[in-house]
């Protein structure tokens, strides 16, 4: 593992919530604490899809891994990877591609705590983890060149990640600087919240996670759409998310054509 030190559980802060926990909390995961559950359970007051909404973020992950594997993507840099939750990334590129080498990387000490899981990967593969932050792109860039031969095609996912990263903090911008430093052949994957479709209960959930500390910049599909400027949209182009390319996986239970206020997309540099 690269980055910082490895965490103890005094880096991990309790006292308020934090997206990595919130969402392992909507997966059903054990990696989480009570302020994590408490505005948890008051984000499913405002909408009690949301566990729902966590699923289907998390099978168009595997189906946008597994299209990518299955269209000769060898290498992997996932941002905001998340705790641990089968399948995790690499299992999937490396159940179809076994050489497929795969870096991690996420700022949330607790992902850092639970990474050996996502470190148990193939003999003829590689994974790592780094503990870096996506607004630091530079050191994103250095770690996942230990790993990554990045004068080769590298998939970049950005998982529901951006909507964590204000436009204060550069988020079209640090997006561009890291899709700068890989080849022509590389993928961008992005899923993205969005008011678009609810804007009420958006609001709402925004305002209460602001004041517990937790940025949430949902962004309309304009907003989504200039993360892909200069890349070539591999089709169906931009979705919510169960809609693009659903062949490749199963339904989630529960879901129906509605429930996603969010938008994914896979895009080709050129
Ligand atoms: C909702 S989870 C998504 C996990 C996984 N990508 C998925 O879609 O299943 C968002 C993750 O982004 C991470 N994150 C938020 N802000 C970040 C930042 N500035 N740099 C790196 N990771 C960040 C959180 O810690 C969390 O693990």
């Amino acid at each position: 593992m690269t980055g910082q030190n490895p965490t103890s559980a005094a880096q991990i802060d309790t006292t308020r919530p934090h997206p990595a926990r919130m969402y392992d909390w909507y997966l059903g995961g054990k990696d989480n604490y009570p302020v994590d559950e408490e505005m948890g359970r008051q984000m499913l007051t405002l909408d009690p899809r949301v566990p729902v909404m966590a699923r289907v973020n998390r099978a168009f992950m595997h189906r946008a891994t597994r299209w990518l594997a299955q269209n000769g993507v060898r290498q992997f840099l996932d941002v905001g990877t998340g705790i641990p939750t089968e399948p995790n990334l690499h299992q999937v590129a490396q159940g179809i591609a076994p050489d497929a080498r795969v870096v991690y990387c996420d700022n949330d000490p607790i992902v850092l705590a639970h990474a050996a899981a996502l470190l148990r990967g193939t003999d003829e593969g590689a994974t790592e983890y780094l503990q870096a932050d996506v607004r630091d792109p530079d050191a994103v860039l250095e770690g996942a060149k230990k790993v990554l031969d990045l004068t080769r095609p590298v998939a970049l996912s950005l998982v529901a990640l951006l909507h964590f990263v204000s436009d204060e903090d550069g988020a079209h911008d640090l997006v561009r600087r890291l899709l700068a430093a890989l080849p022509s052949g590389s993928y961008l994957v992005v899923t993205h919240a969005t008011a678009d479709f609810t804007p009420e209960e958006s609001k709402a959930a925004t305002d209460k996670l602001r004041a517990a500390g937790v940025t949430l910049a949902l962004r309309s599909r304009e907003e989504f759409t200039r993360f892909f400027d200069g890349l070539d949209l591999v089709e169906p182009g931009i979705e919510v998310p169960h809609r693009w390319h659903p062949e490749l996986g199963e339904p989630v239970p529960g879901q129906d054509d509605g429930v996603i206020p969010g938008y994914g997309a896979v895009a080709r540099k050129p």
